[in-house]
């Protein structure tokens, strides 16, 4: 009898010593203290001895009960502990690691141009004005001279609108700023000083150097006594602001219907500063776009008196003027929304 207690208590503890975790732990309790455990068995044992053992043994007995359940328990608290501890390794966080910034988004680099360019225009006395990119032949060709038969009005170049509810030729989407001249005129008397930014769309093949759409900046000044030399003043002053104090303008005659005379505006080039690189095409020049003086047959469209006023105008490409400045050699890439090229802005 005596052997037994030794043996049980031998086993017990090597199993609560091999238990690996807490349902281990628990098995182990119930095979020695649960209801048929061996030890339950010992206690059912003493009522069935002799008077004279019955003593001692039921002393052993509740020892040994004692001594497995603070073994178990101490078991428990060791296993808790360890599965605590390999908890908080599992999940720390180190606080000394650097924050993960999140991705932050920007302006495209054409509308940051055209803030660029708004800002100057606008401390130079310049007001910003929009008008539709769904226009009429009468604000994008007719008010603006171009003959009936001008080639620009081709099909090559206007995407006209066709969805059967307007008449055929009447919409289209502006293929230039100009008509918002005519738009701003017919509103307002002189004096005028207003640039119009946005979208123009063009029937034309998608390569390097034209797209479907394209922005413009429009410009124009009217009022008494307004001088050639009053535009390239202006453009003088606003280039050279935006892309500095050593940039020379050159004005080559031009022609456009909506002016007379009428000026291509080119820049040196703001890369090898007019020497002569692969940007300019080893020219020395970039060309920005058009200018002239307001013809009078524009000022008969928006009643203008055209023998009190005269006035000036240009408009330039955005992607034009952002391609120069940055050494963009492919048009396209503004809208492709690669994050590679758009980053980088
Ligand atoms: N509208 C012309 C174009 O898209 C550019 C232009 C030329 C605008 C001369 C003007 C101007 O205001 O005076 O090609």
């Amino acid at each position: 009898m005596s052997d037994d207690l030794k043996k049980i208590e031998r086993e017990l503890h090597e199993a609560v010593a091999a238990s690996a975790d807490l349902r281990a732990l628990e098995a182990v309790r119930v095979d020695y203290l649960g209801r048929k455990g061996a030890i339950t068995g010992l206690l059912k044992q003493i009522g069935t001895l002799p008077a004279e053992e019955r003593r001692d043994f039921g002393a052993r007995v509740n020892v040994l009960k004692q001594a497995a359940a603070d073994a178990i328990e101490s078991r428990k608290a060791e296993l808790e502990a360890g599965e605590t501890a390999a908890r908080m390794t599992a999940e720390a966080v180190d606080v000394t690691l650097p924050g993960r910034r999140p991705t932050i988004g920007r302006k495209h680099i054409v509308t940051q141009t055209l803030d660029e360019i708004i800002e100057i225009l606008e401390g130079m006395g310049f007001a910003v004005e929009y008008g539709p990119e769904l226009e009429t032949e009468y604000y994008n060709y007719d008010a603006l001279n171009f003959p009936p038969n001008h080639p620009a009005r081709d099909m090559q170049d206007t995407f006209w609108i066709d969805d059967g509810r307007h008449e055929a030729g009447e919409y289209l989407l502006r293929t230039h700023t100009s008509p918002v001249q005519i738009r701003v005129m017919e509103r307002m008397q002189p004096p005028v000083r207003v640039i119009m930014p946005g979208k123009c769309f063009r029937n034309e093949s998608v390569n390097v150097r034209s797209h479907v759409m394209h922005h413009q900046v429009e410009g124009l000044c009217v009022d008494e006594g307004v001088t050639f030399g009053d535009l390239k003043g202006t453009l003088y002053t606003f280039l050279k602001t935006w892309l500095g104090m050593d940039v020379e303008l050159r004005f080559r005659p031009s022609y456009f219907p909506f002016t007379e005379p009428s000026a291509e505006v080119d820049v040196s080039c703001i890369l090898c500063r007019g020497s002569g690189c692969r940007v300019c095409k080893q020219t020395g020049w970039l060309e920005l776009g058009g200018s002239g003086m307001v013809d009078p047959n524009v000022f008969g469209s928006v009643g203008y008196d055209a023998e009190k006023y005269t006035g000036y105008a240009w408009g330039f490409g955005i992607e034009r003027l952002t391609m120069m400045k940055y050494g963009i050699e492919d048009i396209r890439l503004f809208f492709q929304n690669d994050m590679r090229f758009l980053e980088q802005f």
